[in-house]
């Protein structure tokens, strides 16, 4: 049988085309998909634009607690929550399944291998998400282009195949100048790391402060090939 949702993703992809009304496509995602939008949120620059884009419209809104982020990370969290009058769901690990691979690897595997820090993140990052966009049609993102290379030539609009949800990105084309300039302009809460030279903020083990000139993701799982830094939430078709 052929998924309807996807159907219905070909047809707002060609409604996107045609009329290209980038400006107000959150508003007619939501008239679409009424109660079935989630937005994820790591409380990043680009998540806390993103929060403030779609803060009087029904989106819920969840965030990942994989119970290794910067304490800067859960202050943020906090004052986004009283900031924006929105609770935020969290999601965890399977106590079972992590109990398990901590018990086998130790902490921090993650160093050992390549191998080991992917089950580290699928298990306290990509299994949860899976239970987070449970019953959604329309997953939003604070994704950027200039994120990395695999994100640069990512469509505003996709399909998730893995996760069969329609994906949004309202600020993928967005400048670094263009988000910092918004989150001065709305005064928006945000991660105090960001001024301390972390670009890109994920688990306090597996993410530096980057140097200037370099990339944008440097920072983070700094000690793998940059090719293949992605912990799974993000699968490009
Ligand atoms: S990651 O794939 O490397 O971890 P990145 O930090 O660039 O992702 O963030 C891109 C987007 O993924 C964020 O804008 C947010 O929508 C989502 N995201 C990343 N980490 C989390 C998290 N811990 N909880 C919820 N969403 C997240
Ligand atoms: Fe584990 Fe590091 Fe991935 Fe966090 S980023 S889930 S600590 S490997």
């Amino acid at each position: 049988m052929e998924n309807s949702l996807k159907i219905e993703f070909e047809t707002l992809l060609k409604d996107w085309a045609e009329l290209s009304f980038q400006g107000d496509f959150l508003p007619k995602l939501i008239n679409k998909f009424p109660n079935k939008i989630v937005f994820s949120t790591s409380f990043s620059y680009e998540d806390q634009v993103v929060t403030h884009l779609i803060k009087d419209l029904e989106v819920d809104i969840f965030t990942l607690d994989t119970g290794r982020l910067f304490e800067q990370t859960y202050e943020t969290w906090t004052s986004t929550k009283a900031f924006f009058k929105k609770n935020i769901k969290a999601y965890y690990p399977d106590t079972e399944e992590l109990q398990k691979f901590v018990t086998e690897n130790g902490p921090d595997s993650f160093y050992q291998s390549v191998e080991q820090r992917k089950a580290c993140c699928s298990i306290r990052k990509v299994h949860p998400l899976k239970k987070a966009l449970q019953g959604y049609h329309v997953w939003i993102t604070g994704l950027r282009s200039e994120h990395s290379l695999n994100r640069q030539n990512m469509p505003q609009l996709e399909w998730d195949e893995d996760n069969q949800i329609i994906k949004y990105h309202p600020i993928l084309h967005w400048t670094t100048q263009e988000v910092t300039d918004y989150i001065q302009k709305h005064q928006l809460p945000y991660n105090y790391l960001h001024k301390k030279g972390f670009a890109s903020i994920g688990c306090a083990p597996c993410t530096r402060a980057i140097q200037e000139g370099e990339d944008f993701r440097a920072g983070r799982w700094w000690w793998e090939d940059a090719t293949k830094k992605e912990c799974g939430l993000h699968i490009h078709q």
